[in-house]
């Protein structure tokens, strides 16, 4: 704490305070909570996705349709990187928050398991998951053989012979609507909304954090940069999420708290 610039370290004081106080929080994440493991983001002008792929060939149906074995190769290469993955420090540190509130819901836009992997048993992945298939024209879901994984182009599906595609929202896709309504709801029910690593420019999830201040939650972003949702946000922490999502749990330095309810809940504690 004491090595961070004065701004930054007044507002994770007050990040702190409030999160002592909070009986949920609602914590949306993007592509950023992951970049420190290595993960690219999308909208980096250097090195994210966006930079160098063209979504509507990559991320949309009809880029599919015109060439499976590139789409496919694509997202066959993301899921094997993410299983040679660790979660890093932002991830276990909002492991160790969720541990502490009464209650904590993890509404992620990643479709990497890295919440997972840091051990979140619930995660509400808005935008699908690499690690999950369905058939491009039935829809059914479908789980390819290990071999299947290695091949260059996507297996067929056993009941209608549609192309399996990965399970993860393309642009002029809807979201699920099930787990958009439970991301709604922990938004409107919410104390505390704590959003990291996202820019902010994809709708629906960006409603999210609006839909939450409207209902009176303090409105917390973990971000090194500027975003759309930075003017709005009632604490910025501008800085990487590995670096201060740990100061938001630390006991280390007591400076930074407040009296502190904040700490482990141990069952059968006064
Ligand atoms: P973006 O690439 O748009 O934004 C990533 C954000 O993370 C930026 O604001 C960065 O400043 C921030 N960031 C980078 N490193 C960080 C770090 N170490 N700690 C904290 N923040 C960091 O990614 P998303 O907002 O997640 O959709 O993009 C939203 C959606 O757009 C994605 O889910 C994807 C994409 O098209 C689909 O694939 C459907």
């Amino acid at each position: 704490m004491n090595s961070l610039p004065t701004h930054l370290s007044d507002a994770v004081v007050q990040a702190r305070t409030v999160l002592a106080q909070a009986e949920h929080v609602a914590c949306l994440t993007g592509a950023g909570i992951s970049a420190e493991s290595g993960i690219p983001t999308f909208r980096d002008c250097q090195t994210g996705l966006w930079a160098h792929f063209d979504p509507e060939d990559l991320a949309s149906a009809a880029g599919f349709r015109r060439n499976p074995p590139r789409v496919w190769q694509w997202y066959r290469d993301r899921w094997k990187n993410m299983q040679e993955t660790a979660p890093n420090a932002g991830h276990r540190a909002l492991v160790e928050l969720a541990g502490w509130l009464p209650r904590f819901d993890i509404i992620t836009q990643n479709v990497d398991d890295l919440h997972e992997k840091a051990g979140h048993d619930t995660v509400w992945h808005l935008h699908g998951e690499l690690g999950r298939f369905r058939c491009l024209d039935c829809r059914r879901p479908y789980a390819p053989a290990p071999v299947e994984l290695t091949q260059d182009t996507p297996p067929p599906c056993p009941r209608c012979q549609g192309l399996i595609r990965p399970d993860v929202v393309w642009f002029g896709e809807m979201l699920d609507p099930a787990v958009l309504e439970r991301a709604y709801a922990s938004s409107r029910a919410c104390d505390v909304m704590l959003v990291v690593g996202t820019s902010g420019m994809v709708w629906p999830a960006s409603d999210l954090p609006c839909a939450a201040q409207a209902h009176g939650a303090c409105l917390i972003e973990v971000n090194p940069q500027s975003t759309l949702l930075s003017a709005g946000a009632d604490i910025c922490l501008p800085a990487s999420a590995g670096q201060v999502l740990p100061l938001l749990c630390s006991q280390a330095d007591d400076t930074a708290g407040p009296d502190r309810n904040i700490g482990p809940r141990i069952s059968g504690d006064a």
